[in-house]
């Protein structure tokens, strides 16, 4: 077979013009992640970090991507000590030192998508939270070394496993990264694990991909369970969880992160 099939529709190929777009979006994230970093501190709220956060976004002409996104109800999403992905902030929900919070956002901007996620340590924390953060962070790394032409899905999925395990931590399975555009999510799926025979594990990278890889990594088992939101996801055995997220192109030249600062 000359092409790799994939369950689902093949990854669409973006232009010059359309990746352009795109780092423009990201651009607007990157701003959006540094402004976010200078509030997030103990006593802050996770819903007035969703209020800056989307005010940075439109200041620049650009649209909160998850708002409305199937119903999804803010700006960020926000994602303390358990919470793997998809907490949703709240005026209730304040951060406390000791706390490590996540923080997931899209950004649209000429209709295209941005998507990135970080994870940080609220004031001081304890040295596995700290390990726990900086293993997810070089997990993200490894798999973006991967990203160029010829290389496949396999050997992203491979680099963050791999990582991950050997620090002695757990890769979630139940959620991947994805394809990224016009849509926030587009095919391929991009799993940080591999485990039995998807198909999309054979698909080869080539210019003009655009991929949102995403480990989310706990400190314990892998397992995760929603809460009664539908939204929140956790640890199943209350272990913390981090989070990290570019979203990247493939270029003739390797991986261009179009969400970097
Ligand atoms: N970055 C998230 C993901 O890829 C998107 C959040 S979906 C939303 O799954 F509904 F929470 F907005
Ligand atoms: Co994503």
């Amino acid at each position: 077979m000359s092409r790799p099939r994939v369950r689902g529709d093949l990854p669409i190929i973006k232009s010059q013009a359309e990746l352009e777009t795109m780092r423009h979006a990201g651009k607007i994230h990157a701003r959006t992640v540094a402004r976010l970093m200078e509030a997030i501190e103990p006593g802050v709220a996770t819903a007035e970090l969703d209020r800056i956060a989307e005010q940075v976004i439109r200041e620049a002409d650009a649209v909160p991507s998850f708002k409305g996104y199937r119903g999804y109800p803010a700006t960020i999403c926000s994602q303390v000590n358990d919470v793997v992905v998809h907490g949703i902030p709240s005026d209730d929900e304040v951060l406390h030192e000791g706390d490590i919070f996540g923080v997931d956002l899209g950004v649209t901007w000429g209709g295209y998508h941005a998507d990135g996620a970080f994870t940080v340590g609220v004031g001081e924390i304890d040295e596995e939270s700290r390990r726990l953060i900086e293993v997810t962070r070089e997990a993200l790394d490894r798999a973006i070394e991967q990203v160029r032409p010829g290389n496949t899905l396999r050997d992203i999925a491979a680099a963050v496993q791999s990582h991950v395990e050997v620090a002695g931590f757990s890769v979630v399975r139940a959620l991947v990264g994805h394809g990224i555009g016009t849509q926030i999510h587009e095919p391929p799926q991009v799993p940080n694990f591999v485990n039995g025979e998807r198909d999309e594990y054979a698909l080869e990278l080539a210019p003009g991909m655009t991929l949102a890889i995403e480990p989310m990594v706990n400190a314990g088992g892998c397992e995760v369970y929603w809460g009664d939101d539908g939204w929140t996801v956790r640890t199943s055995d209350g272990s913390r969880s981090a989070h990290f997220e570019h979203t990247v192109a493939v270029t003739e030249d390797g991986p261009w992160i179009l969400t970097a600062r």
